[in-house]
């Protein structure tokens, strides 16, 4: 696991940089996206490159993590809205080149069955952009997921509905019970992976993920047994890695081997 500090004004072309090397490298990449306000950065500084021709993900593909149950199509909420508003509309993906799990399904199981057979169909993601709950979770894997899990139903836990009511005008009522999620194994199956977190709520969680035991507890921590995984985070973020110096260390005295 490469542990990367940096100030949370530079992330966003930090991972710029890896999305551009990876469709430079291969246009088709298929790339694993995630809401939340922690990708943000990443999208504006894509959307930039996009709109100054730099890159072009005009032949790329793309996997959303997760959704919630119950809301429609065009619900400003779904996060296929939130993520066609939030990037998808600012770059040159062809139409339909981003999918999600139908969350509005008449019958979810088979909706997320055939969510994984569309991503294998496609050859897996190569690389797969995550944010990190307070509690742990990636996508919408709360504590208590199996690691070896497939997309599939969830119920959200309590702490992950309130921390969400903000995109639901702050009330938290209006927030599903259930979603549909990647699960952890899903996620395990990308070629690389990237997680970004900033500020003091997710230090716990990053300092879990990082340094604790592998656990249903602290769902990300199933990524330590992935080998290709860079945790991105600021100082706040940081603020709970026992072995912080030598995270800095490492930076400082990068092996540039390829
Ligand atoms: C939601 C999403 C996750 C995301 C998490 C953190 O629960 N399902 O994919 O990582 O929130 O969100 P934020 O980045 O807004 O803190």
């Amino acid at each position: 696991m490469d542990v990367v500090i940096a100030p949370a004004d530079e992330i966003g072309e930090i991972v710029a940089d890896d999305i551009a090397a990876v469709v430079s490298d291969r246009p088709d990449a298929v790339l694993g996206l995630a809401t939340g306000s922690s990708p943000l950065r990443i999208y504006d500084a894509v959307a930039q490159r996009v709109a100054n021709g730099e890159v072009s993900l005009a032949r790329a593909g793309g996997f959303m993590l997760d959704e919630y149950v119950g809301l429609p199509p065009g619900h400003p909420c779904r996060y296929s809205t939130v993520i066609e508003v939030d990037f998808v509309s600012r770059v040159d993906f062809a139409p339909g080149a981003v999918r999600g799990p139908d969350g509005d399904a008449a019958d979810l199981h088979a909706a997320c069955a055939e969510y994984e057979k569309a991503m294998r169909e496609a050859g897996g993601v190569d690389l797969q952009i995550l944010g990190i709950g307070a509690d742990g979770h990636i996508a919408f894997n709360e504590p208590g997921s199996s690691l070896a899990s497939r997309t599939r139903v969830k119920t959200l836990t309590a702490q992950t509905r309130a921390d969400n009511a903000r995109f639901f005008g702050g009330d938290v009522d209006a927030v599903p019970y259930h979603c549909l999620t990647q699960g952890l194994g899903t996620i395990m199956d990308a070629r690389r992976i990237v997680l970004v977190a900033t500020g003091e709520t997710k230090a716990e969680a990053v300092g879990q993920l990082v340094e604790g035991p592998v656990s249903a507890r602290w769902p990300a921590t199933i990524l330590q047994h992935h080998p290709r995984v860079t945790v991105l985070v600021d100082e706040a973020a940081a603020s709970q890695l026992a072995l912080v110096d030598y995270y800095r260390h490492t930076q400082t005295h990068r092996h540039l081997v390829s």
